[in-house]
């Protein structure tokens, strides 16, 4: 692999950034400092520095983020800061959002370069649980556990599948819930509730097939996930 393309993958800036950097002297190759930036090296054997700072090599990459509201779930926007931006220096290029949850959605969104995986882990086929914790306004029906079981046609007459409901709180005109659906449709949760004649007025992703957000996650926070964890997820989802 060329040095210039190595570096830029792995998030260290554009390829005529890193061009730059080779030509002051900031980057080493097995602790020889290197100006041809056009070179090859093997990922997997040679030793990288930029700045005196081992460059690690990671083929693939798996991050779990607590999005916080006011963030697209895109890696490129020209009114918002995305998911992608959040990641700061680890925020690869080659980085995407598995899916999406709205501007105004919180919690646990995976950021990987993986497409493959990215790609079974959203496939209503093979149902993966995303869970949402929500705090609705307007009456819940009596039987809306039973409705929401059954599956639905929203209001544009799109199917969706059974959803499991929760109901964690409830009063006269508002109620905190947990939804798991298998899906990811457009608005796909706000438009569940809105069939039932209720408003979702917070939203916030808290699993994601065996992952879930912890609680010393703040929104913004980000961390990759464990060898383990990526193990289970290929498990929920083979
Ligand atoms: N359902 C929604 O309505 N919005 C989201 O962001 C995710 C699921």
């Amino acid at each position: 692999m060329r040095l210039d393309k190595f570096l830029a993958d792995m998030g260290k800036g554009s390829r005529s950034q890193v061009k730059e950097a080779g030509k002051k002297g900031r980057i080493y190759v097995n602790g020889q400092v290197e100006k041809i930036l056009k070179r090859k090296i093997d990922p997997n054997i040679d030793q990288v520095t930029l700045d005196g700072e081992p460059v690690q090599y990671r083929k693939w990459e798996y991050f779990l983020l607590n999005k916080p509201k006011g963030v697209v779930s895109a890696t490129e926007d020209k009114r918002y800061k995305t998911v992608v931006d959040l990641l700061g220096k680890d925020g690869r290029r080659d980085l995407f959002p598995v899916g999406r949850l709205d501007l105004d959605t919180e919690g646990l969104l995976l950021l990987t370069n993986d497409g493959d995986m990215a790609h079974r882990l959203l496939s209503p086929k093979k149902h993966v649980d995303k869970t949402y914790y929500a705090r609705v306004s307007g009456r819940l029906p009596k039987d809306a556990v039973q409705i929401m079981a059954q599956g639905m046609e929203l209001e544009d007459k799109t199917r969706v599948m059974p959803g499991r409901l929760e109901i964690a709180a409830q009063g006269q005109e508002e109620a905190e819930i947990y939804l798991t659906i298998q899906e990811g449709k457009f608005h796909q949760v706000k438009r569940m509730f809105q069939v039932l004649g209720c408003r979702v007025e917070y939203l916030k992703r808290v699993s994601f097939g065996p992952l879930a957000l912890e609680e010393d996650l703040l929104p913004g926070q980000y961390r990759r996930l464990t060898e383990g964890e990526i193990e289970s997820l290929r498990e929920n989802a083979p």
